[in-house]
């Protein structure tokens, strides 16, 4: 049984955000999704997301590919909850490509390709412009 872990902050759910939850429970058996903390958000970005902390957790938890969920509190913790997690694989989209893999010797580290032309960040300016 392998268990696949990935993290996001999956704010203003969209598209791009099912395909790499998708891909990444193919990997694999059991997947767990990190989702930041409304706090880390706001020291990783600058800003709030849109959607609440316990909004995208009840979004992503819903979904069919998702076993679990947790709260990703801190960027330097990702060592920690892979081990608490017990992950076999970490997977991250390619926007991280290189930066997770001295992870590899806790466990596989993959970085899969993004879905071209929709972000979160695109989303929330279309919809500002609007
Ligand atoms: N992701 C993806 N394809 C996209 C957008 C996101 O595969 N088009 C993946 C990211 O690589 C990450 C996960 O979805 O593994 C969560 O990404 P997140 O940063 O929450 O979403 P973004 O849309 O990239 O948000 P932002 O524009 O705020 O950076």
């Amino acid at each position: 049984m392998k268990r696949v872990i990935t993290f996001g902050t999956f704010d203003v759910f969209h598209v791009g955000h099912v395909n790499i939850i998708e891909r990444a429970r193919s990997l694999g058996d059991y997947l767990i999704v990190g989702i930041s903390s409304d706090k880390l958000n706001i020291s990783k970005k600058g800003r709030a997301p849109i959607y609440s902390e316990q909004d995208r957790i009840k979004i992503i938890g819903s979904l069919k590919f998702v076993d679990e969920t947790f709260l990703e509190e801190s960027l330097e913790l990702k060592e920690e909850y892979l081990k608490k997690y017990n992950a076999d694989i970490l997977v991250m989209g390619d926007d991280w490509k290189g930066k997770f893999d001295h992870f590899n010797s806790i466990c596989e580290v993959k970085y899969l390709e993004r879905t071209p032309s929709v972000s979160t960040t695109e989303l929330i300016e279309i919809a500002k412009s609007r």
